[in-house]
C-alpha cells in the first residue's frame, strides 16, 4: 500500500506548525520542501515568469484541443527544434507530460522489438508502457549489463538467433539518486544490435556541465538509431511538458502510434513558452548548472553522501532513526516526505531529499544538524 502521507506533504507540514504555532514563519507553501525537482529554481526564474505571462495574455489559458486537431501552436515546434539540439539529437516531440512521453514512446516503439529488458528501479511511467505493450519483458537488476549479456547470449544458444530488443532505463534515477552506465549500455546495444531507451527525467539540467543529461556527463555522443531519449520539462526546467528526442523515424511513428500524444490536449501556450525559455536561458548560461553542482559538492560533503553529480539523496536508516530525522527537520521548519513501497522497494524506506537552488543557506546548516543528531543514517 502506498502511504497517504506522502500525499499530504505540505498540508502535514502546514498543520504540525500551525500546531506549533509557527505558522507565520513560513515562506508560501512548497518552498519548504527538501523534495522538490525544480533541481535549477527555474520555476521561480523572471525570464519565464515574464514570457509565460506575456504568452498567457497573447494565447489565452488552454491549447483547446491536441496537436492533431487545433492544440498545434508554433511553439510546439519551437520547443521541439530547441530540446533537440540542447539534447544534441536530430528532432523532438513534445508531450504534455513526461509520463505520457515515456508511455507512449514505449508503446510506439514496440513494434519494432521483440524483447524488452527494463532495469528494476525503473520509474513507474516507463513500467506502465511495457506494460501496455504486452511485450516479453526481462527485468534486470539494477544496472546490471552483464545480466543482459549472459541473457542474450542464452537466448541465442537456444534459438540460434538474436531477438530485435531494446533496453529501459534511466541515466539518474529518481528514488535511487545514482547513475546508470550509459557508456557501457550504449556499448551493449551496439554490439548486439538493440536499441536503448533512457529517460532522461532527472538528468536534463542536472548532469553534464551544461546540464544536457547522461551523455554529456558520459562525455560521450549516442546515435540516434539506436538510442531514444525521453525526458521532462516539469523538474530542473522548472515547467511541465514531456519530450522524446529521437531519429525522425521514430518521431513519425510517434506522431501516429504514440497514444499520448495524439489522444491528449496539447501544453497551453504559456507553458510551451516557459518551457522553450529555460532551454534557452541553459543554452546561454551554464552558470546555472555550475551553481547547482557546487551546492551538490557542499551538501553530500556535510552529509559524508560520496562524489557523485547527482543532487537526489535519500536518506536511509533504521525507520525510527529516519523519522526522528525528520523531526528534527520539522523543528526548524524544514520538510522531507518519507517514501514507502511501492514507490520504492519493500523494505527500502528511505527520505528522499533533493539538492535545488532554491534552498536557502542555512538550510544546508539546519540539515546537516539534524542529520548529525541520528546515528547510523546514511545519505547518499
Ligand atoms: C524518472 C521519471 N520519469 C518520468 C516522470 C514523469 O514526468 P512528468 O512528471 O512530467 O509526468 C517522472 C516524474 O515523476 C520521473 O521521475
Amino acid at each position: 500500500m502506498g502511504n497517504p502521507e506522502y500525499l499530504e506533504i505540505n498540508d502535514c507540514l502546514l498543520q504540525e506548525l500551525e500546531r506549533r504555532g509557527q505558522r507565520k514563519q513560513l515562506p508560501p507553501r512548497g518552498e519548504i520542501s527538501l523534495a522538490s525537482n525544480d533541481y535549477l529554481h527555474l520555476s521561480r526564474h523572471p525570464r519565464l515568469i515574464e514570457r509565460a505571462a506575456e504568452e498567457l495574455q497573447r494565447s489565452g489559458t488552454g491549447a483547446t484541443g491536441s496537436r492533431l486537431l487545433s492544440g498545434n501552436h508554433p511553439l510546439n515546434r519551437d520547443l521541439e527544434i530547441a530540446i533537440a539540439s540542447f539534447k544534441n539529437g536530430p528532432s523532438a516531440l513534445v508531450f504534455t507530460t513526461g509520463y505520457q512521453a515515456n508511455v507512449s514512446a514505449i508503446g510506439a516503439l514496440s513494434g519494432l522489438v521483440e524483447l524488452l529488458y527494463s532495469d528494476a528501479l525503473n520509474h513507474a511511467s516507463l513500467i506502465d508502457g511495457i506494460r501496455l505493450s504486452r511485450l516479453e519483458t526481462e527485468i534486470f537488476p539494477h544496472n546490471d549489463i552483464d545480466w543482459i549479456k549472459q541473457d542474450l547470449e542464452r537466448r541465442l544458444q537456444k534459438q540460434g538467433k538474436l531477438p530485435r530488443f531494446m533496453v529501459v532505463t534511466e541515466s539518474l534515477f529518481s528514488m535511487e539518486g545514482d547513475l546508470s552506465p550509459l557508456p557501457d549500455f550504449l556499448q551493449l546495444v551496439r554490439d548486439w544490435n538493440g536499441l536503448l531507451l533512457v529517460d532522461e527525467a532527472h538528468a536534463t539540467g542536472t548532469l553534464g556541465p551544461r546540464g544536457r543529461g547522461g551523455f554529456e556527463h558520459a562525455g560521450q555522443t549516442w546515435e540516434p538509431e539506436r538510442v531514444i531519449l525521453t525526458g521532462t520539462f516539469s523538474k530542473a526546467l522548472g515547467g511541465l511538458g514531456g519530450f522524446v528526442v529521437c531519429h525522425p523515424d521514430y518521431r513519425e511513428l510517434l506522431l501516429s502510434r504514440g497514444r499520448g500524444f495524439v489522444y491528449s490536449t496539447a501544453l497551453p501556450p504559456s507553458v510551451l513558452a516557459s518551457n522553450l525559455e529555460a532551454v534557452r536561458l541553459l543554452e546561454e548560461d551554464s552558470e546555472i548548472v555550475k551553481g547547482l553542482r557546487d551546492r551538490v559538492t557542499k551538501v553530500r560533503d556535510r552529509l559524508n553522501a560520496g562524489d557523485s553529480p547527482s543532487p537526489i539523496l535519500p536518506i536511509r536508516g533504521e525507520l525510527g532513526k529516519m523519522k526522528s530525522f525528520r523531526e528534527h527537520l520539522l523543528e526548524s521548519a524544514l520538510w522531507a516526505p518519507l517514501v514507502y513501497p511501492p514507490t520504492v522497494p519493500e523494505g527500502s524506506e528511505r527520505i528522499r531529499i533533493s539538492v535545488t537552488l532554491g534552498w536557502e543557506e542555512n538550510w544546508i546548516d539546519r540539515i546537516t544538524e539534524a542529520f548529525h543528531k541520528e546515528r547510523d543514517l546514511k545519505a547518499g
